[in-house]
């Protein structure tokens, strides 16, 4: 089985764009792309004026070396995002098809999806004392019942912070490989200390993970994510992206985040973050306002409030601006992103003087 077998049959031979970038000519004055033979008077290191080179080698075997994968495998993109409507735009028919997500989860899924006119097939987290947990047997049922061509899992997941078990997606991969790409969105995995499913690529040529610099390297302006799988569903996806995607002050930016010093001080804030999490997590179950707090492997919690609407105006009359869930479906529940030390316990001041509303079980 080919994980070609899975991309749309109408983009089977589609060549894409061919942008002045795609022959590899050489020369000393360059006159094929109608860029300005001058540069612009801000652009201090004349690093602007001509298109960027789509896939920068130096930037691909960078991510390549961070990842543990080749070069090959990864498309580096404007985000996580980009990977998204990629997967979705050659794998599934504008229209028709259908993709699976498990909710509460991130939603720019759905977002694509709908863009695309694909449905979307809802299998709902199952939630307990232990946080949120994902079917996955009831996930392959929906996948094979409704011929989907993309399922989305989340890990650790959001809005949930939960980690899927590597074994459930290989198992998953397996059942589906001749039928979908399972999509794994890492965008948090740094947070959570646990093996990525970029490991299983060998095995399940049907996955593709998705990660990001936006949350652990902390460059979320630059637009830097990038799709791990196959050599050849990545040389599909190139195809279906936009001529030049990545912009130049980003890619700079991103080869220097991923330079050795930086990678190390990057390692000490991803475990700062960790640390910080644990700290926050039991003081906020122990606030009068709070239910409890849903166990987190991810950057944030989700803390579920005797008075959500309540809690979220006391933080924002405090300056402090959290994400408020209940337009999810979860009413009670708020999502604290892991801050400094210092912005950490100004969340904890502002949730201890919260008051019990009467009569409210705690
Ligand atoms: C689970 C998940 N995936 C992807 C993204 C998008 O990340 P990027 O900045 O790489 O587009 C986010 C952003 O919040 C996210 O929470």
């Amino acid at each position: 089985m080919s994980v070609l077998d899975l991309v749309r049959a109408d983009l089977r031979d589609f060549g894409g764009y061919r942008s002045a970038r795609s022959d590899k000519l050489d020369g000393q004055v360059w006159l094929n792309a109608n860029e300005s033979p001058w540069a612009n008077s801000a652009d201090i290191g004349s690093q602007l004026r001509r298109y960027p080179d789509p896939q920068p080698q130096r930037l691909r075997e960078a991510l390549a070396g961070l990842y543990g994968c080749s070069p090959r495998q990864l498309l580096a993109g404007r985000g996580s995002d980009e990977g998204i409507d990629l997967l979705l735009r050659a794998l599934c028919r504008p229209g028709g098809d259908a993709v699976v997500v498990t909710t509460p989860t991130f939603g720019m899924y759905a977002v694509s999806a709908r863009l695309h006119g694909t449905p979307v097939v809802d299998v709902p987290l199952r939630e307990d004392d232990d946080g949120y947990h994902c079917d996955f047997a009831a996930v392959g049922d929906a996948a094979e019942r409704t011929a989907a061509r993309l399922v989305f899992l989340c890990s650790p997941g959001n809005p949930g912070g939960n980690l899927l078990r590597i074994e459930d997606i290989a198992a998953l991969a397996a059942r589906l490989l001749d039928r979908a790409v399972v999509a794994v969105d890492e965008a948090y995995i740094e947070f959570a200390d646990a093996p990525s499913a970029i490991a299983l690529l060998e095995e399940s040529p049907n996955i593709a993970v998705l990660r990001t610099l936006s949350k652990a390297h902390a460059l979320a302006a630059a637009r830097i994510g990038c799709v791990i799988a196959d050599a050849a569903l990545i040389a599909v996806l190139q195809r279906c992206q936009a001529p030049y995607p990545l912009p130049v002050p980003s890619v700079e930016a991103a080869l220097a985040a991923l330079a050795p010093a930086s990678q190390r001080l990057t390692g000490a804030r991803i475990r700062e973050t960790i640390g910080e999490r644990a700290r926050l997590q039991s003081a906020l179950a122990r606030s009068p306002g709070v239910r409890r707090v849903v166990p987190s492997r991810a950057n944030f919690v989700q803390v579920r409030c005797i008075d959500a609407q309540g809690a979220f105006e006391a933080l924002l009359a405090a300056g402090i601006v959290v994400r408020d869930l209940r337009a999810m479906g979860i009413p009670d529940a708020l999502r604290i992103s892991i801050g400094t030390p210092d912005q950490n316990d100004r969340v904890l001041r502002v949730m201890d003087a919260l008051p019990v509303p009467a009569g409210a079980a705690a």
